[in-house]
């Protein structure tokens, strides 16, 4: 096997001598590549953002932001990064580079002050200046199609949502990201889009008696899980790495699954969808494109963009996590889970998967290869995180709406739940007042009063039990308040 290795602003390197628990972040300060920051190596601030070359969605690659505090450097072994170092172009000997067009802006507009946050930043700006779908709105389009969040060069807001600055304000980093134009011709990170990424590549890497390992294949990882069951099993690593960095967690086997071909696939079937469990977020919400609306209204409150280009839904059921963003929407959904092992596959519907706190039916060595949501969708549906802050924030509660309502009458109703159990739950007492039930302000308010006793809301530091239990009730009358009359007559 090839030694372990990176390439880093064009320029190749070995990934020793760090340790498979070493992040991306510590590795490029380490060789004074310090312009990528640690403000909470936890992914909440994105100080530490890099570009790396990622399969894209609409051509071959996509420069795509990642937390570089959360991502074990071996997960990146014969992968590409671009920091905020090789983005500006290198000058004459003796003359300063000239910066990237982010940086640029940046800079004109006063988009820093102190500086700390500004690299990470310029990262994250730079993969949505390269996104190959943004483009500038035109004066035809409604509104001149700009809105708060997109710019009208097409710029979306949401790029920046997961990265933090103390001291500038916001307004003129918009303003900055507002006026970015389109890449040019020559421009080589442009250019490098147009050939494949690099594909990823079976590794074992062994430094301090730990071991990093990424398979090449379903059969090799499920052989290995067999064989190491205490293996910690890891895709974006989002969850992995804040255990690292803030729990000092380690592990002696971490075996990585999100390039396996067999979790990747994302089929629309005749009677179901089947997206593969590592897929990133990002690549689900851009290839669904809206055609599950209640997944599309998940993703944008789902922790931020760095972390849905890394995160998956696989590693979100995997940590079986009662507060977790998907697992209500899935409930809702009647999603299944397909779980692999060495002898072979079994479909476990998600409502059977949870049984007790971070418990689920998964056996040792066995994945989550895929998630199945079965057609046709419930054309009624909500998602509603209640949270203290709108988007990058863990719910104090999160309710999720799937209804049928046909001639005024709720034929079918599904009510996944997070956030008032040990685990998420459906609301079955709630969904049996719904069914039969004209869709009418009485069915509404007397469903409302039963969803407010579900499950075992508690008290803590987000919010108290009785908070939680009014939210599920608002929840319910919100949606009912926001249903068009033409669906419920
Ligand atoms: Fe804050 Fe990585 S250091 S997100
Ligand atoms: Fe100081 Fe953003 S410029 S934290």
């Amino acid at each position: 096997m090839v030694a372990a290795r990176i390439t880093v602003n064009g320029e190749t390197t070995p990934i020793s001598p760090a340790t498979p628990h070493t992040t991306v972040l510590d590795f490029l300060r380490d060789r004074g590549l310090t312009g990528t920051k640690e403000g909470c190596a936890e992914g909440e601030c994105g100080a530490c953002s890099v570009l790396v070359a990622r399969p894209g969605v609409n051509k071959p690659t996509d420069w795509v932001a990642i937390n570089a505090c959360l991502v074990p450097v071996a997960a990146l072994d014969g992968q590409e990064i671009v920091t905020s170092e090789g983005l500006a172009t290198a000058g004459e000997p003796g003359t300063p580079p000239t910066l990237h067009p982010v940086q640029e802006e940046m800079a004109v507009r006063g988009g820093s002050q102190c500086g700390y946050c500004t690299p990470g930043f310029v990262c994250s700006m730079a993969a949505e200046y390269y996104r190959p779908d943004r483009c500038a709105h035109t004066d035809s389009d409604a509104a001149g199609g700009a809105d708060a969040e997109h710019g009208p060069n097409g710029f979306d807001l949401h790029a920046l949502s997961g990265n933090l600055c103390r001291c500038t304000g916001y307004r003129p980093i918009r303003d900055a990201a507002f006026a970015v134009g389109a890449p040019t011709e020559d421009d080589p990170l442009a250019q490098r889009r147009e050939q494949s990424p690099p594909e990823p590549v079976a590794t074992e890497y062994v430094q301090d008696d730990s071991t990093f390992v990424r398979p090449a294949t379903l059969a090799d990882a499920v052989r290995l899980l067999r064989e190491r069951p205490d293996a910690v099993v890891v895709a974006g690593s989002t969850d992995w790495g804040v255990e690292v960095n803030i729990r000092s967690r380690r592990a002696d086997c971490v075996v990585a699954v999100d390039r396996l071909p067999e979790l990747r696939e994302l089929r629309v079937e005749s009677d179901h969808i089947e997206i593969g469990a590592a897929q990133t977020l990002t690549e689900i919400e851009r290839r669904l494109d809206g055609s599950v609306p209640l997944l599309a209204e998940l993703f944008p409150q789902f922790a931020s963009r760095l972390i849905r280009n890394s995160a998956t839904l696989g590693g979100n059921l995997g940590t079986g996590s009662p507060i977790g963003d998907s697992p209500p929407v899935l409930l809702a959904l009647e999603a299944s889970l397909v779980l692999a092992d060495a002898d072979g596959e079994r479909v476990v519907p998600l409502a059977e998967y949870f049984t007790g706190y971070r418990q689920s039916v998964r056996r040792p060595g066995e994945l989550i290869r895929a998630v199945r949501i079965p057609l046709p969708l419930s054309p009624v549906t909500a998602f509603h995180k209640i949270a203290k802050r709108r988007f990058d924030d863990i719910s104090s509660v999160a309710v999720a709406f799937a209804l049928d309502i046909e001639d005024g009458i709720v034929r079918k109703a599904r009510i996944g739940l997070g956030g008032v159990a040990a685990t998420p739950i459906r609301a079955l007492a709630t969904e049996a007042a719904l069914e039969g039930k004209p869709w009418v302000t009485e069915t509404a308010e007397a469903a409302a009063k039963v969803l407010r006793g579900e499950g075992t809301p508690m008290d803590d530091h987000r919010a108290s039990s009785l908070y939680r239990s009014a939210m599920l009730g608002q929840s319910l009358l919100k949606l009912y308040a926001q249903t068009p009359e033409a669906v419920s007559s």
